[in-house]
């Protein structure tokens, strides 16, 4: 039979036992023969893989480095579709790729090419499976219909989507996409962003690429950087394959092999709770003692654990309701994921509008600086628990009786006042063993898991040495390694000092930039190396830039921008240049500001607090646009302890530069925040402002606005401080904020925090 086929396929048939590289029409794989398909370095292979006893077909890492039970599969024909044991994928000779399936007995799954002259297949070294015609052009690629993964070198446009692996029928989707503002998206559904990265071009024309080095990068239509992310281990030499996957969790993330194993090397969603909807009607996300995010029903009503975890309260009830109360916790509608928000309720308030709402199914109490109440009506409901949660949940309770009463609170009775307090009658189920539900097992979940982990193309290791300083056009994320004698060039053998361990420099195509030593005495150098990739991948407008860095064994240098008009306390010191800040040039500094460390606590991957947050610190452009800059070093660089702590530090430190652009005094004023508060209370607030200010004319609304929330910046109660996206909002008009308390501790400029804390803090 086989001398009547093409002698090149003879050719493969019979001196190998796989196809390599090339492949010729009418080639077969069949689970049955259990062959491959190879990509010329062998890195990739395309095969079928099991499922327990279904089948998919898909591209998968086939590297001999990486053990077979775990290559990840990085590609899989038609998403989630399983086919029998008889089945196979043939390339047909009149050039279409086709799945049959021999279950049902037909073709599930088809490249569509048929009339499209296709001459062959091949898998390329990249893991792209393409088919040519004639001419070697690509009709039709695998890289065109991503699945749940990109690879190094694979491009995801904006048309395109990655789409996590499904884990049921009832639960929802997670999908990755370029989004119409032009950011990268992790989507819920068609409704919730619950993540998105931070460039906003304003066009959606990009396209997104891992880097084999392990940056994660947007590229706008001609080709110029946007945006970046950086894995732990960027540019590090002994990473074999590196692969990004939509992960069924719904968290996007980086996995690098290395050192015989996979390692998530970045998350996009650094608190896995966050994820929305991530324990879908299963249950609410709290982290277990050993730190894992499992699902736990709080209220169901059955001791048998349920996939399900509805709200016990039906709209149909009748006999009544009763609220039981969970603290610390905060719900979320999802089916819909629509919710009614009043604001500036108390607690009480919150459990009695849902007590006395007949549609209303649970309400949470959430006081991030507003007080807010967020009613919901469906019984579908998801959201997260845990001790640093401060969310107060209401749940209404269907008192028609039902054939088991549920041994609900099986813990001690916790609190008298608050009748019902339940805790997790149902035991935890894990996240990961949500996929299980729906009639797909644990293992089926375990084995889909291991097998889509990971993958990518081992590369050479990235030389630095060949970069030169003027590269091919800006790059915004493009900080540079320096070599010490770089340094000392750009400087001027170190000649202009301007300040402390800080000297001026230009860089070759004339653009100024502050040096600042460290010291390699005081920083471990592969501390200070994490610390400068973290830096590095933060890029916001009010942030001053990084433009390289130092790190040899013995020096350890940071090169910023050098900002013309100086720090913001030399500014308030010049007469001359205190005139030039109207009003409203103060209002957009402290926006700028404010928005700046609320991108730093809220916009990272991880919280960055700043920690030493002052005039000092922030620096003014030839626009007076303020940047602030050490941010990172004092917060979490130094103690990477509690990042609570750093948060309302800021907040406290901002409440100082606010009083001190008001009035104009880096130290405050006159007698600091005590002093202002009376002048605030007894309506004088003329005499809190900077007479230069003044004359100019001062928006009397704002400035109250901008008083309001400054006295709450100095509440001795971290808890009462609000949080740096509120204070955005308020500066920005776009909320109220209610009259002030007393700060009740003194806030001079020199005074270091009270720990005294308000006696009627509580609730
Ligand atoms: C191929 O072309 C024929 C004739 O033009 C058409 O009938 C058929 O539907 C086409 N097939 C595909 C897969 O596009
Ligand atoms: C990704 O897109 C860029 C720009 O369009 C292109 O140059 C490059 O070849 C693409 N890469 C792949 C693997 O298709
Ligand atoms: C994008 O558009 C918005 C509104 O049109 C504008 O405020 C913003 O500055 C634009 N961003 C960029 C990067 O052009
Ligand atoms: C890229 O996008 C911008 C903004 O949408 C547009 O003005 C420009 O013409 C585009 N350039 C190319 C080469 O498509
Ligand atoms: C936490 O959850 C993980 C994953 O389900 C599990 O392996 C671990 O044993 C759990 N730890 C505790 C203390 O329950
Ligand atoms: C949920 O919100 C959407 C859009 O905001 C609205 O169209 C829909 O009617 C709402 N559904 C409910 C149940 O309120
Ligand atoms: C309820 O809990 C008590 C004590 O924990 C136990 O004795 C009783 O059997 C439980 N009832 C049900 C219906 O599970
Ligand atoms: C809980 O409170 C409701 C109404 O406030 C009351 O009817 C019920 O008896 C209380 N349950 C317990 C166990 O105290």
């Amino acid at each position: 039979m086989l001398g009547r086929k093409k002698s090149s396929i003879i050719f493969v048939i019979v001196f190998l036992p796989v196809v390599f590289s090339q492949i010729p029409l009418g080639s077969k794989l069949s689970v049955e023969d259990k062959n491959h398909w190879a990509s010329r370095n062998g890195d990739f292979a395309i095969r079928f893989f099991d499922r327990l006893n279904e089948y998919g077909i898909g591209i998968r890492i086939n590297s001999g480095l990486i053990p077979v039970e775990k290559q990840p599969v990085v590609w899989v024909a038609g998403g989630d579709l399983r086919v029998g044991d008889k089945s196979y994928f043939e390339l047909t000779n009149n050039g279409d790729l086709v799945l049959f399936d021999s279950t049902r007995g037909v073709v599930v799954w088809a490249s569509k090419t048929s009339n499209s002259s296709v001459a062959e297949a091949v898998l390329q070294d990249d893991g792209n499976l393409v088919l040519l015609n004639e001419n070697k052009d690509i009709v039709w690629q695998s890289f065109g219909t991503p699945s749940d993964t990109l690879v190094p070198g694979q491009n995801l446009s904006s048309s395109q989507v990655l789409r996590a692996a499904s884990r049921n029928s009832v639960s929802s989707f997670y999908s990755l996409r370029i989004g119409v503002i032009g950011d990268l998206e992790l989507k819920w559904e068609n409704d919730v962003v619950y993540w998105r990265s931070t460039a906003r071009p304003n066009q959606s024309d990009l396209r997104a690429v891992l880097a084999s080095n392990g940056a994660l990068q947007l590229f706008d239509n001609v080709s110029s950087l946007v945006w970046s992310v950086f894995a732990e281990d960027h540019g590090e030499s002994d990473v074999k394959f590196r692969f990004l996957r939509l992960d069924v969790d719904g968290n996007l993330r980086l996995h690098s092999w290395t050192r015989n194993s996979w390692k998530i090397v970045w998350q996009a969603v650094e608190n896995q709770c966050d994820v929305f909807a991530t324990c879908g009607v299963t249950g609410i996300c709290a982290f277990n003692e050993s730190g894992f995010p499992v699902c736990k029903c709080p209220y169901s009503l059955s001791s048998v654990p349920s996939p399900k975890c509805l709200l016990p309260y039906q709209q149909t009830c009748k006999s009544g309701s009763s609220m039981i109360k969970l603290d610390h916790t905060s719900l979320y509608a999802i089916y819909p994921p629509n919710e009614t928000i009043i604001s500036q309720v108390s607690s009480n308030q919150c459990q009695n509008l849902c007590e006395q709402d007949r549609l209303c199914t649970a309400s949470t109490f959430i006081n991030d600086g507003t007080p807010k109440c967020r009613i919901k009506k469906t019984q579908y409901v998801s959201g997260q628990s845990g001790s640093s949660i401060t969310s107060v949940s209401f749940v209404k309770r269907c008192s028609d009786p039902i054939a088991v009463i549920p041994n609900l609170s099986r813990s001690k009775p916790a609190n008298p006042s608050q009748n019902t307090t339940i805790e997790d009658p149902d035991g935890a189920i894990c996240v990961s063993c949500v996929i299980g539900v729906g009639g797909v097992t644990i293992l089926v979940f375990i084995v889909i898991h291991v097998g889509l982990t990971g993958y990518w193309i081992y590369r050479r290791r990235y030389s630095y040495t060949t970069r030169a300083f003027s590269g091919d056009g800006p790059n915004p994320s493009g900080f540079l390694p320096m070599t010490y004698v770089e340094l000392k060039d750009i400087t001027d053998n170190f000649k202009h000092r301007i300040g402390k361990n800080t000297f001026k420099g230009v860089l070759p195509e004339n653009q100024s930039v502050v040096v600042k030593d460290y010291g390699a005495m005081n920083v471990d150098q592969k501390k200070f190396r994490r610390l400068v990739l973290k830096l590095g991948s933060i890029h916001h407008k009010n942030l001053v830039r990084l433009e390289g860095y130092c790190c040899d064994p013995s020096y350890r240098f940071l090169v910023h921008e050098f900002l013309t008009n100086g720090s913001l306390e030399s500014c308030l010191r010049d007469p001359g240049v205190r005139k030039r800040l109207t009003w409203r040039k103060r209002l957009d500094l402290l926006l700028a500001i404010a928005r700046a460390i609320s991108y730093l606590h809220m916009g990272c991957r991880e919280f960055i607090g700043h920690g030493s947050l002052s005039c000092e610190n922030v620096f003014l452009d030839e626009n007076f646009e303020a940047k602030v800059n050490e941010f990172g070093l004092g917060g979490s660089a130094g103690g990477d302890g509690d990042g609570g702590g750093v948060c309302a530090r800021d907040i406290w430190d901002f409440g100082l530069i606010m009083l001190a652009v008001v009035s104009g005094d880096p130290q405050g004023g006159n007698g600091g925040c005590d002093v202002a508060y009376e002048k605030w209370l007894g309506g004088n607030v003329a005499e809190i402002v900077d007479k230069e200010v003044v004359e100019g004319g001062v928006d009397g609304d704002e400035l109250e606005r901008v008083l309001r929330i400054m006295f709450w910046c100095f509440q001795a109660d971290e808890r009462m401080r609000p949080p740096m996206g509120e204070i955005v909002n308020v500066l920005e008009g776009a909320v109220a904020v209610d009259p002030p308390p007393h700060p009740s501790v003194c806030c001079k400029i020199s005074s270091e925090e009270g720990s005294e804390t308000r006696s009627n803090s509580n609730d």
